[in-house]
């Protein structure tokens, strides 16, 4: 970026304040943000110079689209690029979960390990198993095709578009067309909808009791997806076995409630995290500055 434009960085990596936005957005004519910058609409100044906010990830729901775009600032965002690492996260999720992969390296590392014992922390079987997917857009049918073709299982789909049926063929997938038919349905869930309104605590406390008392939930997508409350309780009654988070409503905080149980994962918004990928997302993020500059529709815009 530094070879193209004058560059201010935000070296320390503190999420800016809303006066920081607020003054960026006033200064520069772009922006390069990320998940951790809350840019709703009371952020934007009265006639920003800013003509261009360049997301640094795929979801851009910390944005308000609809205020850029009544100011005239395009938004983009870089997708296709952390499809496969965050599809990777969301396995990892479900076999650490399964598995109790988290609360074994808990015990070993405290010291508590007394050796192999025949019937030490029995997980779930993952193999074979059915998994449910909750948007088949870029990130559930990659996660999709390694569950299917790398685990055998068979998977079900709820999406808000009939999904394409050559994708449906190659992973013998089956569209299901409620959430609330799906999810008795399933041993694993994974979602991937994008964060607003309509999905707002999508998986609430009527939905979660739908699930088997032996099914795993799995977050990769946004923490306002879940209610974190009904999710905490349904892991402490036993009305779900175990789930797997990457994100959270209100990041960096983690409810305490999810902190003191012992069945469910919890990493850091770890998804989009390579370095191969991170390095893409920064490219793709500079192509869209360029295109536009260049008086071009940036390959990704989102308003
Ligand atoms: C994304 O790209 O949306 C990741 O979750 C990081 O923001």
């Amino acid at each position: 970026m530094r070879s193209v434009f004058k560059v201010y960085c935000n070296a320390d990596d503190q999420p800016f304040s809303s006066d920081e936005l607020r003054a960026a957005l006033a200064e520069a004519d772009a922006l390069c943000a990320t998940v951790s910058d809350h840019i709703p609409a009371a952020v934007f100044p009265d006639a920003p110079r800013c003509r261009i906010i360049a997301n640094f990830g795929v979801g851009v729901n910390h944005i308000d689209l609809a205020a850029a775009r009544a100011k005239g600032v395009a938004v983009t965002n870089t997708p296709d690029v952390l499809t496969e690492c965050t599809a990777d996260l969301a396995m990892a999720l479900i076999l650490m979960s399964a598995r109790r992969a988290g609360e074994g390296e808990r015990m070993l590392r405290s010291g508590q390990w007394p050796g192999w014992r025949p019937t030490q922390m029995l997980g779930a079987r993952v193999w074979g198993q059915t998994l449910g997917i909750v948007g088949m857009g870029r990130i559930g049918a990659a996660l999709a095709r390694r569950a299917h073709h790398g685990f055998g299982m068979r998977i079900l789909c709820c999406n808000r578009s009939p999904a394409p049926a050559a994708l449906l063929a190659d992973l013998q997938a089956e569209q299901i067309d409620s959430l609330e038919a799906l999810l008795p349905e399933v041993d694993f869930l994974s979602l991937h909808c994008p964060a607003n309104a309509a999905s707002h605590h999508l998986m609430n406390a009527a939905r979660l009791a739908l699930m088997r008392r032996s099914a795993h939930l799995i977050n990769t997508a946004r923490g306002s997806v879940v209610d974190e409350q009904a999710l905490a309780d349904a892991l402490s009654s036993g009305a779900i076995a175990g789930a797997g988070l990457d994100v959270y409503a209100a990041e960096p905080r983690v409810p305490e409630s999810l902190l003191r149980l012992p069945n469910v994962v919890l990493l850091p918004h770890l998804g989009s995290a390579t370095a191969a990928t991170r390095e893409a997302m920064g490219l793709r993020a500079l192509e869209n500055l360029k295109a536009f500059f260049a008086g071009k529709a940036p390959r990704d815009l989102c308003n």
